[in-house]
């Protein structure tokens, strides 16, 4: 199956697909990444591993958020891509990208959904006084962050955590997790499943 990746900045989740899609038994190949900003650490990660990066700056567009989108839709197509993951991307997505990529889009996010949805996780996890956090692999909807959970891992609060301490864990867990995500979301359906039929838990 052939994957996007849509990236805004570091891209670390994106390199553990990159990783994870290197082995040959993996059953995707990453067949481009895509930012909407230009500067974004990753894009230049993807290239040296020899996966196609472009950037489609969102910037030129002005408001118009779906122009950008029927441009990033235009890339991915040019591509092949089936399967879109988004990995720390940073733009809120209108109907129009998301009904396109509807039951074929994925996300991760670092919190255990449905808490924490939105920005400052690790901070507003902490703040609630929580002593399981984590991050959850899930199809995109319409709602951020809402949509079928595909996966997810939970870390322990440690005592004297702060919002970096806590940020690591979990990070350590998304580069487990997605991979496995997008596998079993790959193996387990045809090509454009509808949503209900996408449910999965790879994790032991
Ligand atoms: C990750 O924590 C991801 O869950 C969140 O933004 C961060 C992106 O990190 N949405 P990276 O770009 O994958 O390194």
């Amino acid at each position: 199956r052939r994957v996007g990746i849509l990236i805004s900045g570091r891209g670390s989740n994106m390199t553990a697909l990159l990783r994870a899609a290197a082995d040959p038994a993996f059953p995707a190949t990453i067949a481009l990444v895509l930012s909407n900003n230009p500067d974004a650490p990753g894009l230049a990660t993807a290239r040296a591993a020899g996966v196609a990066a472009a950037a489609i700056d969102h910037r030129p567009f002005g408001r118009d958020r779906a122009a950008h989108e029927a441009a990033l839709a235009a890339a991915l197509d040019e591509a092949g891509v089936e399967v879109v993951c988004l990995a720390g991307y940073m733009r809120l997505l209108t109907p129009f990208l998301v009904g396109r990529y509807a039951g074929r889009m994925l996300n991760i996010h670092p919190s255990l959904l449905p808490g924490f949805p939105g920005l400052h996780t690790h901070a507003r996890a902490l703040a609630a006084g929580a002593k399981l956090h984590g991050c959850t692999v899930h199809l995109v909807t319409e709602v951020m962050d809402e949509g079928p959970i595909l996966a997810q891992a939970a870390v322990p609060v440690l005592p004297g955590d702060d919002e970096d301490s806590l940020a690591a864990r979990v990070l350590v867990q998304e580069h487990v997790v997605y991979p496995l995500a997008l596998r079993s979301f790959l193996e387990g359906q045809a090509p454009h499943p509808p949503a209900e039929a996408a449910l999965v838990n790879p994790l032991p």
